[in-house]
């Protein structure tokens, strides 16, 4: 049985495999051609945070593969009144195929996939949030080429999309530049367990030396969800850190950029480059879809 709760559980090949399928299922849509190898089957969808993005790719993705997905939010299942993590996950995988979860605490769904009988998706954590990073590489490349051996500079919060930027490192051999202020850098057991594993990744506070030469430039929100109060505060210690025009002069003359969405415009990132010639956030977002389909068939097929 195949869990995906990080870029880890599968192998770089693997990560691989599921871009290339990626790409063959994108192009089997656009040519209208029906591929439904999910027929018959389910994916049920936890959510305990808000998505647009997430829930929408991932129940049109098993539509279109043939399936039918479910979601449910925990403020009106049972979830939402205490009954168990364990127990949910042994009833509801005794009749769906697959789950997706975004939740809060990585453990919760560590426990759940723990007991479930079938596959588990991490639809976000505030640990990681590795689908984006499927969709961001798979992005990359339609536009550009193999992102092996390219920079890739992380600015702003060391959050769960910097910590699948940083898995991402060991999956697809890029080298990473992350500039975040002092107290906000990404958990270093998971920055040294990808070392470990052959990840190039830097860690400063400068964010023009982080984007000097990259190839993409890439950030996310300064407050998560479920750290709005902490926004104000935040602002403070984030003012130098967001991607403008000086940053993106900084990077390659071909940088892309991208952002997994939602955008504060005027926040991390300026109106001028996320709207600009250089930004390719939509394509992103809608490559959430291509990619988790393949994820889907390779998860669930
Ligand atoms: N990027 C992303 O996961 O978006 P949503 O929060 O809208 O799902
Ligand atoms: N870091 C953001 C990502 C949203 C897709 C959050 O967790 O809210």
């Amino acid at each position: 049985m195949k869990h995906f709760i990080t870029l880890l559980d599968i192998t770089g090949d693997e990560a691989r495999h599921i871009l290339k399928r990626a790409a063959k299922i994108k192009k089997k849509l656009k040519e209208g051609k029906p591929h439904r190898p999910l027929e018959g089957k389910t994916l049920g969808m936890i959510f305990d945070k808000a998505s647009t993005r997430t829930r929408v790719s991932f129940e049109v993705g098993m539509f279109q593969l043939g399936g039918h997905a479910l979601f449910l939010h925990s403020s009106t299942t049972q979830l939402g009144r205490g009954e168990p993590v364990e127990d949910s996950a042994r009833v509801l995988s005794r009749m769906v195929d697959g789950i997706i979860i975004r939740t809060y605490g990585h453990d919760v769904l560590q426990r759940f996939a723990e007991f479930s009988t079938v596959p588990v998706i991490n639809a976000l954590t505030d640990w990681t949030h590795p689908c984006q990073i499927l969709a961001d590489v798979f992005t990359y490349e339609e536009h550009r080429d193999c992102i092996k051996g390219k920079t890739v500079a992380w600015i702003g919060d060391g959050n769960n999309m910097a910590h699948s930027w940083i898995n991402g490192a060991v999956s697809f051999g890029y080298r990473l530049n992350i500039a975040c202020p002092k107290n906000y850098c990404p958990d270093p057991r998971l920055l040294d367990a990808a070392r470990t594993l052959g990840a190039e990744v830097t860690l400063s506070a400068s964010p023009l030396a982080a984007a000097k030469d990259a190839d993409l430039l890439t950030t996310d929100v300064w407050a998560s969800m479920g750290q709005e109060k902490e926004q104000a505060v935040r602002e403070k210690a984030f003012a130098d850190f967001q991607v403008n025009k000086t940053l993106m002069h900084a990077a390659h003359p071909d940088a892309l950029f991208m952002h997994c969405l939602p955008a504060h415009r005027g926040e991390e990132v300026t109106g001028e480059v996320i709207d600009g010639s250089q930004s390719v956030v939509w394509d992103e977002a809608e490559n959430r879809l291509h990619a988790q389909k393949a994820l889907l068939e390779f998860c669930l097929a």
